[in-house]
């Protein structure tokens, strides 16, 4: 049953890299230090889009480093010299897993002393069939009695061991695909903000370079800003789908063997049980030979499973630990770049200032363009527009960015695009520029640049603060605390169970095993002794 060690390794480590890949996208690129993979994806360009933020709050500037899970993790580190890991959490640290490694030990140990000294006593005994000649053997009643006794003991322990493995099994399953689904759905729900805000920010390419109010500039910055956005959003989509697919169908096999390997050892214990309460010693060799194999594969098994329990439980403090601490520099820092709060705030504190000064210049157009009644000729702020004037956006934000609340005859961000559409004219060319024809304050290409800086300032006032928190990653941290206060009491009882389940099974083939020896044996002397008591009493050898 070896075979499901590697697929268990696997999961362990796609459980724990799943989470960390929400922020970081370019987790599976070379590892980079945190600032450059931060200035690499969206978030680093959103935040140079609203405006060259100095990339202050160097994760390195505090010095003194947090070691997270640092009691649970104090093991013993056969790497060096056997000498205590202090390191704390840290999955790029091979301490770290060599010491975590460490204590599956003992079982594994377990595993190779019975396959040698076992394989040793069964070749002993196979010898003594083969070439010893056979003393007499005297029958006793106390011994057959207590062997029975044990048997019948040791059976009811290897069921009850079966019976928590299974339920240990599906209740683990359960448990590690919900905390799945829930990653899967965060990483979703990120894609989805993300996307959004990026199809928001493709309605800038609409604005014409020329035009009255969105500088050149601007645009090729929510260009960059926009192609990156998508480029995260996509990869953080692939991934997601393909790891969880992945993971998915690892769960699905690890659960399978368990179920497999609760099942055969039980009907091991049993059939055991029944050929040497009949004295069928052939069957019983043929079993025991089996049950010997077995039960070191089930021993490497309880050891990898008591290294899952202790990874998640490890991962599952850590995460706790990392998000009580915000602001302590942590190994976790490498793989997941968190800018610090005060950036976070900075960098949300232009993006509302964009929001404003992009608003502030559509009502410009609206209230000192389109609405106001130019002596022709004064192309092109005069386009022969009329009619009844068209209504300006509603700014969310003073010009302090606190909330303002809209007043009355003002549209807002999702309405703006509708109610313009009425006040928009037919144009003809005149003279190289747009000329009104029909009633109207707007002429076409005026609807599309306010339409499209409408559709950029709604994008950034509704995902801004998503953003951010991407950036600063409150977002993570909520997930993690989730995952810990939710699914983590899950995950470590139940591999604790799935171990607990497997011990005792084993452990009880493993000693019914020389049972269902012996008292095979000792079946068949108590028949032969019957069968003598009725004949003549003749010293035979056998
Ligand atoms: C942190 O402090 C140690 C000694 O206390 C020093 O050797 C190391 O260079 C410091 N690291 C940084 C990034 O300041
Ligand atoms: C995540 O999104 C993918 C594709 O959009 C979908 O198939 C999957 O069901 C979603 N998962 C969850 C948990 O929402
Ligand atoms: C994002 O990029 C993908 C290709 O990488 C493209 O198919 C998709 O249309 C883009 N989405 C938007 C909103 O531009
Ligand atoms: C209209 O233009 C004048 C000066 O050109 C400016 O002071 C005023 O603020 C503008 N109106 C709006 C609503 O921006
Ligand atoms: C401003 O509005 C947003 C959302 O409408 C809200 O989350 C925020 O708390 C408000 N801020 C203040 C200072 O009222
Ligand atoms: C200006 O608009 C009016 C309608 O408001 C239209 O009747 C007139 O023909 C337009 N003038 C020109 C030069 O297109
Ligand atoms: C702005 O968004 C609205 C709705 O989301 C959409 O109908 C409109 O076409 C967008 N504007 C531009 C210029 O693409």
């Amino acid at each position: 049953m070896e075979f499901s060690g590697l697929p268990c390794c696997v999961l362990s480590f796609a459980l724990l890299l799943l989470p960390l890949s929400i922020a970081s996208v370019e987790l599976q690129k070379a590892p980079v230090s945190g600032r450059k993979q931060l200035e690499e994806d969206g978030f680093g360009a959103w935040r140079r889009f609203v405006a060259e933020v100095p990339s202050a709050g160097d994760a390195t500037a505090q010095n003194s480093t947090f070691v997270l899970a640092a009691e649970r993790t104090y093991r013993q580190d056969p790497m060096n010299g056997y000498q205590r890991y202090t390191g704390g959490w840290n999955i790029r640290n091979q301490h770290y897993w060599a010491s975590v490694s460490f204590t599956a030990m003992p079982l594994f140990a377990i595993a190779v002393a019975w396959f040698l000294g076992f394989g040793i006593v069964l070749l002993l005994i196979c010898c003594c069939y083969c070439c010893c000649r056979r003393r007499k053997h005297s029958y006793s009643r106390a011994a057959d009695v207590i062997s029975l006794i044990l048997l019948v003991l040791l059976t009811c322990a290897a069921i009850a061991g079966s019976v928590i493995l299974y339920d240990g099994q599906g209740r683990f399953h359960k448990s590690t695909s919900a905390t799945l689904d829930y990653v899967v759905g965060q990483a979703n729900l990120t894609v989805d903000n993300l996307q959004k805000f990026s199809s928001s920010l493709a309605d800038a390419r609409n604005i014409g370079v020329d035009q009255i109010f969105l500088p050149t500039d601007m645009q090729s910055k929510i260009d960059v800003l926009h192609t990156k956005i998508n480029t995260s959003a996509t990869a953080l989509s692939t991934q997601t789908s393909k790891n969880s697919k992945s993971i998915h169908g690892v769960l699905d096999a690890v659960g399978w063997n368990l179920i497999i390997v609760s099942a055969v050892m039980l009907l091991l214990a049993f059939l055991g049980f029944v050929f040497s309460i009949f004295g069928l010693q052939f069957l019983v060799s043929i079993l025991v030979v089996v049950a010997w194999i077995l039960v070191a594969g089930t021993f490497i098994l309880c050891g990898i499973f008591l290294l899952i329990h202790n990874v998640v439980g490890d991962a599952c403090v850590a995460m706790d630990e990392w998000v009580d601490h915000p602001h302590a520099h942590t190994t976790l820092d490498d793989i997941l770049p968190c800018v610090d709060v005060a950036t976070a705030d900075e960098s949300m504190q232009r993006s509302k200032q964009v929001t404003f000064q992009l608003v502030n210049l559509v009502n410009q157009v609206i209230v000192n363009i389109s609405n106001a009644d130019f002596p022709p000729g004064m192309a092109p702020l005069y386009y022969n527009q009329s009619g009844p004037p068209a209504p300006p956006l509603c700014n969310p934000y003073l010009p302090d960015m606190s909330n303002r609340t809209c007043l009355p005859g003002e549209v807002d961000f999702n309405s703006a695009s509708k109610v313009w559409k009425g006040h928009v004219c037919q144009t003809a060319r005149v003279g190289g520029s747009d000329v009104c024809t029909t009633v109207g304050r707007i002429t076409p290409s005026i609807y599309y640049q306010m339409t499209a800086a409408t559709n950029v300032s709604h994008g950034l006032y509704y995902y801004g603060p998503f953003l951010a928190q991407l950036a600063d990653c409150t977002f993570v941290r909520e997930t993690f605390a989730a995952l810990a206060s939710n699914n983590c009491p899950g995950l470590d009882l139940y591999s604790k169970l799935i171990f607990v389940g497997l011990v005792i099974l084993s452990a009880a083939v493993m000693f019914s095993s020389t049972f269902w020896m012996v008292y095979a044996r000792e079946r068949r002397h108590r028949k032969y002794n019957k069968q003598l008591s009725g004949r003549e009493r003749v010293p035979l050898d056998f």
